[in-house]
């Protein structure tokens, strides 16, 4: 979703700008502008389309500024447009904004403006009523004038000012909108996400809700809601700007599908303890808390979710407690039953998913005992939770996820064996015998990314068919969803995942010659089943990748083509069965010409309902 940068320094802030709007391009966007001070006044410069259309229109320009805001917009209220983009201005071409979130009573403050001021709106957006209703009560002091008008707004925002009077200050404020403040030598910035600052400083503030942030080139200061000055502590970056460039790879995609062993391993070994337990740092469910537990609720979006299955299987088999899994667009409106019982636990990669977070708030709300499963470090989600598993899966930045949903995976096992030694559903050995069995996942996913070339080849042979189904059985099926979900997103090609045993109930009606199907079948005691259902759709014309754990060689005179994950723990298999899935979803998605890191329509980080 939108993007949000902002300098003030000894540097040019174009290029800066510029390069730190490169650098959010992966939460998706369809236009993208800048403001800066050139001495004169604030000058404005927005387009509809790529960032590099920014760039081309600006560089015969040579602005030189100090200060500057930046912006990538994800349309919300109004088409993609090159006045619906950001940086919004005052009538009076004073002040500019710019803005991440949503302002729901921006139709109010719109009517409240029209009443008051002569004001002339230019787009059909939510943020310009910003820009006015700061110019609205500005009377020479920025600060007290983004004070008023935030004190008039509802929503989520994240929100960037500059004032052609106040040449030397830049006011940001954060409510439910991610936002982060970098700090340098003789300069500062503001951003949606750290990747955006990390050329110039490993140094963060992580601002909180109802927050306001003053930046001189010299001095940060950040103030709550009622105006009081409050400390922070600097938050250091670990991952340097590597981590957040491609490395060699044509795509992050590629690149992040290929760290899935290094994440797993960062996700389990950092928490092992010299004897062999584990220790989560910000986790303090033990015995005692677990008693007062009788059921958890696993609430995410999208691929998140899909792992949140997962989750259930891993946390009812391995510490048998029951286990409801709900995407969180649904949850709030279906009267779950939440009390003070319930453990609550949210996954997300970006941890600012709006509908999770207000899920998580809305659980809060009735009591619930909060854990999420997080991936980027002080994100919403991470800090309104009463425990937070981080998954350490390193930055994130093609828009489809894949490392973060195999450590969020990895997760689940790990909080599954904690929460069955402390309620004794698990013995000492047989917690030694999990752990055995998570350390040898390193080596097996290792050993998955060597399907690639077979997923290229099978995926040459079935780029332009416009269907593609997917089915398994047991934890197949989890799979399957997300690996018909992987597919969409990235080939927009039609796909739907179905739970094999259903098909004779319907579906099967889709299937004719040259239907394809990928069916998972890695599951021992489900095996001969999915077999059959591989003949059923045969004996219907279609052509069969199946997918089986090494030494299920049967399955070879079935299916068309069958690839192979190593022998590993039936409960275990997602981990690798979904890395030939995610190389699929890319190789289709790059022989259809489309642009795999950043999908159509889609954006990283989705903060609105
Ligand atoms: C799919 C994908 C999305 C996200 C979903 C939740 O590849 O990335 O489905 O999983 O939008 O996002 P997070 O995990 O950031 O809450």
């Amino acid at each position: 979703m939108c993007g949000i940068v902002g300098y003030i320094g000894t540097k040019n802030a174009v290029p800066v700008l510029v390069d730190g709007l490169a650098k959010l391009e992966y939460r998706g966007y369809d236009s993208a502008g800048i403001a800066v001070h050139t001495g004169g006044g604030v000058e404005v410069h927005k387009y509809k389309g790529r960032l590099q259309n920014l760039a081309d229109n600006i560089a015969p320009l040579e602005l030189k500024a100090h200060i500057g805001i930046g912006h990538t917009r994800w349309a919300t209220h109004g088409e993609p447009s090159d006045v619906n983009a950001h940086p919004h201005m005052s009538n009076s071409g004073d002040i500019a904004v710019i803005h991440n979130g949503i302002i729901e009573n921006y139709v109010q403050i719109k009517e409240f403006l029209c009443d008051k001021t002569d004001v002339c709106f230019k787009s059909d957006t939510d943020t310009e009523v910003i820009a006015h209703l700061i110019e609205y009560f500005y009377e020479g002091d920025l600060l007290d004038a983004v004070y008023k008008a935030v004190y008039r707004m509802e929503g989520a925002y994240a929100i960037g000012v500059v004032c052609k009077n106040d040449p030397e200050t830049l006011v940001a404020v954060r409510k439910d909108s991610p936002l982060i403040v970098g700090l340098g030598e003789q300069e500062n910035f503001i951003a949606s996400d750290i990747p955006a600052i990390l050329n110039h400083t490993r140094e963060v503030l992580l601002i909180e809700n109802d927050e306001v942030v003053v930046l001189t080139k010299d001095e940060v200061t950040i103030y709550d809601s009622l105006r009081q000055k409050v400390e922070r502590d600097v938050f250091m970056v670990t991952w340097d700007a590597a981590a957040a460039e491609k490395e060699g790879y044509e795509h992050f995609t590629m690149k992040e599908i290929h760290e899935q062993p290094q994440s797993l391993h960062d996700t389990l070994h950092r928490r092992i303890t010299a004897d062999g337990n584990f220790h989560f740092e910000q986790i303090d469910i033990d015995r005692n808390i677990l008693k007062n537990i009788n059921k958890i609720y696993i609430v995410a979006c999208g691929t998140a979710y899909h792992a949140g299955l997962i989750g259930k299987r891993a946390i009812e088999s391995i510490a048998g407690i029951p286990v409801t899994v709900d995407v969180a667009s649904e949850f709030r409106y279906a009267d779950p039953f939440i009390d003070e019982h319930t453990l609550f636990i949210a996954v997300s990669q970006s941890g600012e998913t709006l509908d999770t977070l207000q899920s998580l708030r809305y659980a809060k709300g009735l009591g619930a005992r909060i854990l999420s499963i997080v991936n980027v470090v002080g994100s919403s989600v991470a800090r309104d939770s009463d425990d937070v598993f981080y998954t350490w899966a390193g930055p994130e930045i093609g828009v489809a996820s894949t490392k973060a949903f195999t450590t969020q995976v990895m997760a689940f096992y790990m909080l599954a064996m904690h929460l069955g030694m402390h309620n004794d559903r698990l013995t000492d050995e047989g917690f030694d015998e999990w752990l055995e069995k998570l350390k040898r996942m390193e080596a097996y996913t290792e050993e998955v990314l060597k399907t690639k070339e077979q997923m290229q080849h099978i995926a040459a042979e079935h780029f332009n068919k416009e269907n593609i189904f997917f089915m398994g059985r047991g934890i197949d099926v989890d799979i399957s969803f997300e690996a018909s979900l992987k597919l969409k997103e990235l080939s927009y090609i039609n796909s739907f995942a179905i739970a094999a045993g259903e098909l004779k109930h319907g579906t099967i009606a889709l299937m004719e010659q040259g239907t394809v199907v990928i069916a998972l079948a890695t599951q021992d005691h489900l095996y001969e089943k999915m077999v059959s259902n591989i003949r059923e759709v045969k004996a219907r014309g279609a052509y069969v990748v199946a997918i089986a754990q090494e030494g299920n060689t049967a399955i070879e005179g079935v299916a068309d083509d069958v690839v192979y994950i190593p022998k590993c723990d039936n409960l275990l298999a997602p981990l690798l069965s979904v890395i030939p899935m995610q190389y699929f979803a890319y190789f289709v998605a790059l022989l259809r010409g489309n642009d795999v890191d950043k999908p159509r329509n889609l954006a990283k980080s989705v903060t609105v309902e």
